[in-house]
């Protein structure tokens, strides 16, 4: 069967559109159907952005990367308890328009030789994910193979010769994990980091993380970073790992576009070598701005506070929901609702105006489809005011639900 183009495939939130278009809500609609973060703008990190026109008639220059680059470094050794002379900035940071201009470029930039001479490639991923590296992995036409939480949970359980039970590890060139995790809120323990990096090493697959929900977790509960379990067992040059970060969560500033990819040299000199002819270079703009809110803790922590406190209104409603479980990170709420995900999205929006997104829309296999098909996923990127309102009508569609009897699409 010949599978769909990439970018013929509707986009999760354009599906859900077609879902929900025919139906006219009772009440103002709450969008929480997409991870758009809904936090106050922090005026002070604006404040160093350059104003004017000026800053947009020239090329950006080297010396504003430099400094950017260098506050990187800054954040991440403190983030992640490196040594500041353990990242050598030049060599292993590289500015990114976002991540997700990252997370799509990685295998064509990776492995543009090998490509370029037909060669396979293969690229795992989170199943459900993130629907960029699925399209990052067809772009270039490499095989897709998924992996599941479940899959990498085993690995702990298994010694490393063990490990090769699963015949996927052998054929993977690269591999994307998200932690915290989109959808589900998971976090990688340093044993499962662990795990990955030893894999990656052995059969000499390249371990991408994508960690743009890093800084956003419930205190004191700080998500463990790739680096840092690199570090754990000895593995200085990050070989083999690169780890993303985006400034879109951690500041609310999706609209900044920036982000970075930091790890092996070996693997930072191919992105810098192809992104030097792809050419999404980022503006003076981008570049104060980036530096601004990288050096700036106090915002993040602020931000983390207003999820803590969504978090809290949430888990106050529906906590006694056995499907409910407060996510390890990141601000999504993976919920099992307990019948057909589309025909619950359809009933919470018609009658309490309340966007979801059904969680088999973010999966990549039949398998992961079918199994995931009563999970909804919920951005909590409501204002404060507004959870309440949002739990209940959650809470309240969930009771009708296992009231009713789920008959196909049709709540009888
Ligand atoms: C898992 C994941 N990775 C990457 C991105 C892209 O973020 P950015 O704004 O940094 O491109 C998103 C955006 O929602 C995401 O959920």
């Amino acid at each position: 069967m010949k599978t769909m183009h990439f970018a013929e495939r509707l986009y999760p939130q354009a599906k859900l559109e077609n879902l929900l278009c025919e139906i006219r809500p009772a009440r103002g609609v709450i969008d929480l159907s997409i991870g758009e973060p809904n936090v106050p703008l922090n005026h002070e990190i604006l404040s160093h952005i350059p104003d004017g026109f000026e800053a947009l008639a020239r090329y950006p220059k080297e010396s504003l990367q430099q400094t950017l680059l260098e506050t990187i470094r800054d954040w991440l050794c403190k983030r992640y308890s490196l040594d500041t002379s353990s990242i050598d900035v030049q060599a292993q940071i590289t500015v990114l328009a976002g991540s997700r201009e990252g997370i799509f470029m990685m295998p064509i930039a990776l492995f543009n030789r090998e490509l370029q001479q037909g060669l396979p490639i293969t690229v795992a991923m989170p199943d459900p994910g993130y629907p960029i590296y699925q399209a990052s992995a067809e772009n270039v036409g490499a095989k897709v193979c998924c992996i599941t939480q479940a899959q990498i949970e085993q690995l702990e359980k298994l010694a490393l010769n063990e490990r090769d039970t699963f015949s996927e590890w052998s054929d993977i060139d690269l591999m994307f994990v998200c932690s915290p995790n989109n959808p589900t809120g998971e976090v990688l323990t340093l044993q499962q980091w662990t795990c990955l990096i030893e894999l990656a090493n052995k059969h000499q697959f390249i371990l991408v993380a994508d960690e743009c929900y890093s800084e956003i977790y419930s205190e004191p509960f700080k998500p463990l970073g790739l680096l840092e379990a690199c570090k754990h067992i000895g593995n200085n040059n990050f070989e083999n790992c690169l780890a993303i970060h985006s400034l879109s969560k951690r500041s609310g500033l999706p609209g900044l576009r920036s982000g970075f990819v930091v790890g092996d040299a070996k693997l930072i000199k191919l992105i810098q070598g192809y992104r030097n002819y792809h050419g999404v270079s980022l503006s003076p703009i981008q570049l104060k701005g980036s530096e601004a809110a990288w050096a700036d803790e106090q915002h993040v922590t602020t931000n983390r506070a207003i999820y803590q406190e969504k978090f809290d209104v949430f888990t106050k409603h529906l906590g006694e929901c056995s499907a409910y479980q407060l996510p390890h990170g990141g601000f999504y709420i993976w919920l099992d609702v307990g019948g057909d995900s589309e025909t619950f999205c359809q009933h919470l929006y018609q009658n309490y105006g309340v966007k979801v997104l059904p969680g088999h829309y973010l999966a990549v296999s039949d398998k992961v489809k079918s199994e995931v098909r009563q999970y909804v996923r919920v951005a909590v990127v409501c204002h404060l005011g507004e959870v309440e309102q949002v739990a209940t009508a959650i809470k309240k569609s969930i009771a009708f639900f296992s009231h009713s009897n789920v008959v196909g699409d049709h709540v009888a």
